[in-house]
């Protein structure tokens, strides 16, 4: 079978023949019909998370599917042969997407949402669970509170604003010029062009803000809260709380502490809190969000959709920053 791959951080990705996965007793052998791309695929390829999740190489793209099963593991309770499933596999086991077959645990899977195509499906995991795990997990969004996303127009975004709106906040977001209508129709209350406006002199008492573009946006945001109000950033800079999440040795939870020690010191002097958030794989809350896609409250924006036979063009579109929502690779 074949797979995207890179051979070493920072090379080419080209299509490999590869050997078929290796199924345990815990696993599900799922058949991919499509996989969407991540800005941290582009991220992992480059090395930038060689400390905490060192990658085996080759290593094949990919961090979510929708497929059909074809076998299961032994101790396999949940699925069958010829259910549909979407999923996010564990970062750590490191079985990339973009490819034709993969071995998936059980626990990261759920039953695709029946309402959608495998495309629209295989759009969603990562970034759904990033959403869920921020709003959801962390901020335990209540309604009646102001929830701030920037980037409301990628991958992301698009489905945060979906999100923090079904949770009954009030939702600002930040895009450029273009996206703008499209945006305010998911349901965010005021957008912000980020081409022509300053979003700190427009958005201010915030309890929550999911910053996912870094840098000033980052420090700037801090500005835009209520006192005690939080930032939870998905783009760095990591810190220490995450290295122990991620059972990180000690050495590098005082690094990662180290590397957000700015950060956190701007955010005291504003009165508020700053933490970063990596995704973690749930079949659980897939379910969970699955349920809302079905019921109509959460619908996948999809920007294109490629052949699996020219997933490298879908990559160079996305390393654009210009996505509007998200990009998708489809294998038939
Ligand atoms: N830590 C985690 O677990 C985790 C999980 C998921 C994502 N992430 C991170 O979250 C970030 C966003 O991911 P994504 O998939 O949403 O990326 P994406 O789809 O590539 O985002 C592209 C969008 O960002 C908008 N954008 C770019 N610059 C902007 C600015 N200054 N202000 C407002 N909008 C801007 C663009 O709109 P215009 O073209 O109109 O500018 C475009 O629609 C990435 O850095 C990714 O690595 C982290």
């Amino acid at each position: 079978m074949q797979a995207w791959q890179i051979d070493a951080y920072g090379a080419p990705l080209h299509l490999a023949e590869v050997a078929e996965p290796v199924r345990g007793a815990h696993d599900v052998l799922v058949e991919v019909h499509a996989a969407s791309l991540n800005v941290a695929d582009l991220l992992a390829g480059k090395g930038a998370f060689k400390a905490f999740l060192p990658a085996e190489m080759p290593m094949t793209h990919g961090l979510d599917l929708a497929g059909v099963v074809t076998a299961v593991g032994s101790a396999v309770t949940r699925f069958a042969v010829g259910d549909e499933v979407y999923g996010c596999p564990d970062l750590a086991r490191r079985g990339g997407t973009m490819t034709e077959r993969v071995a998936v645990a059980e626990g990261d899977l759920a039953r695709k949402p029946t309402s959608l195509t495998m495309t629209e499906a295989a759009s969603l995991p990562l970034v759904s669970l990033t959403a869920w795990q921020v709003l959801v997990e962390r901020a335990a969004v209540q309604p009646g509170q102001r929830v701030l996303v920037h980037a409301g127009s990628g991958g992301l975004g698009s489905i945060a604003v979906q999100l923090a709106e079904h949770l009954g906040a009030a939702v600002a977001t930040t895009t450029g010029t273009s996206n703008v209508g499209w945006v305010r129709a998911l349901g965010a209350d005021l957008v912000v062009d980020h081409r022509t406006q300053d979003f700190t002199e427009l958005v201010h008492d915030q309890d929550v803000v999911l910053d996912g573009l870094g840098g000033e946006t980052l420090t700037r945001s801090f500005g835009v809260l209520r006192r005690g109000g939080q930032v939870i950033g998905v783009s760095g800079p990591p810190d220490r709380g995450f290295a122990v999440r991620m059972g990180l040795n000690p050495v590098l939870q005082v690094v990662m502490g180290a590397l957000a020690f700015r950060t956190n010191r701007q955010a005291a002097k504003h009165g508020v809190r700053y933490s970063f958030l990596f995704v973690h794989a749930s079949g659980a809350q897939l379910e969970q969000i699955a349920a809302l896609v079905d019921d109509g409250t959460l619908r996948p924006v999809i920007d294109r959709v490629y052949p699996f036979a020219e997933a490298d063009r879908a990559y160079e579109h996305l390393a654009t920053g210009r996505a509007k929502g998200k990009i998708v690779v489809s294998m038939r």
